[in-house]
């Protein structure tokens, strides 16, 4: 008897993952609640069709119904744990949280715990003390420092190619100006310190000229842009973008200037900022591989609410995280 049960938490712990061990019942349906920390942002508007194919995709390929209950908590934290709870209450199986406040993640997961359902979060990684608190919480997202590098890097590409597609007026300096994200996401003061720091050991002559935080808005980059454009100009060479859609912002005021000789760099690869890059309006961006992004979130929720394992393509960091591929995206590349 007792080895039977040794056999049994062997067996467990050999499982891990999404199990608790015991194979819960065959469901012949899926619950998952997700909730966007904002649903009128671009990028996150991107994951989330993708996850609709993928969820779509899940239910050909396993023949079990998946519901998504997609909510926006459109900024706010209050809303979102209030979306969870109503998650909880409908007897959602899975979670999937793109946190308003990632450094507030602990009302989600208390509710979560009690309730005994997981959480996969994405996105906005909430902190690692939280994150330690339950072996059924997971994080989907992209490595901010490998996306700053790559952004840096197809800048000190082009510059060693043809010095003078970047150093536009070829006195030996680059003049940059900077448009950041959130204050308190952890993209974007990685993405900045990487970014400038890759184009410097990269041997480009850069030269800050201002910068801004722009909350990861076209319109607000818009605005500072214009702003920029009259206090300095004809001296702007190089707008470095923390993402897509603030760079898309600086290329409206460009536009509404009348200024075409600038070059400007993004993150994400949206729709739209492909259109930007595709028309050369955008000179490159890092895309995040969001068909294997939301593919993930699906697979794990799945597994989770399964109680199966991950599918052994997509491995965990620590069991708990994983990082979505990206490239470099450049136009009129060969
Ligand atoms: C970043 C992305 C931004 C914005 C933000 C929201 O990773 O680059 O465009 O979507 O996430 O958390």
């Amino acid at each position: 008897m007792w080895k039977r049960a040794v056999i049994c938490m062997l067996l467990a712990a050999f499982l891990g993952g999404c199990t608790k061990g015991q194979k819960e019942e065959q469901k012949t349906e899926i619950r998952m609640g997700i909730s966007l920390y904002r649903g009128d942002d671009t990028f996150i508007n991107n994951i989330r069709s993708v996850l609709e194919t993928k969820a779509k995709d899940y239910e050909r390929e396993h023949g079990i119904k998946v519901i998504l209950d997609i909510q926006d908590a459109k900024g706010s934290q209050n809303t979102q744990n209030n979306q969870v709870e109503r998650f909880i209450s409908l007897g959602c199986d899975v979670l999937c949280i793109n946190p308003v406040d990632r450094m507030d993640a602990s009302v989600i997961i208390d509710k979560a715990m009690t309730a005994g359902v997981p959480v996969v979060f994405f996105n906005r990684q909430p902190v690692e003390e939280d994150m330690n608190r339950w072996d059924r919480l997971y994080y989907i997202g992209v490595d901010a420092k490998e996306t700053a590098v790559l952004q840096g890097q197809m800048v000190v590409n082009l510059y060693r190619k043809e010095p003078l597609a970047v150093d536009l007026n070829g006195d030996g300096v680059v003049n940059y100006v900077l448009l950041e994200g959130e204050t308190s996401h952890q993209d974007s003061l990685i993405r900045t310190e990487w970014s400038i720091q890759t184009l410097k050991d990269g041997g480009v002559p850069i030269e800050k000229i201002t910068g801004g935080i722009a909350n990861w808005e076209r319109s607000q980059a818009s605005a500072l842009m214009e702003q920029w454009l009259s206090e300095y100009p004809d001296t702007i060479e190089l707008v470095v973008s923390n993402n897509d859609d603030m760079a898309l912002g600086a290329i409206d005021a460009l536009e509404r200037e009348g200024i075409r000789e600038m070059n400007v760099i993004g993150i994400d690869g949206t729709t739209p900022g492909l259109e930007a890059l595709e028309s050369g309006k955008l000179l490159g961006t890092v895309s995040a591989n969001k068909e294997l992004y939301a593919s993930v979130i699906v697979e794990l929720a799945a597994s989770c609410a399964m109680g199966e394992v991950l599918p052994k393509e997509y491995p965990l960091e620590d069991g708990t995280y994983y990082w979505a591929p990206q490239e470099i995206l450049i136009h009129n590349a060969e």
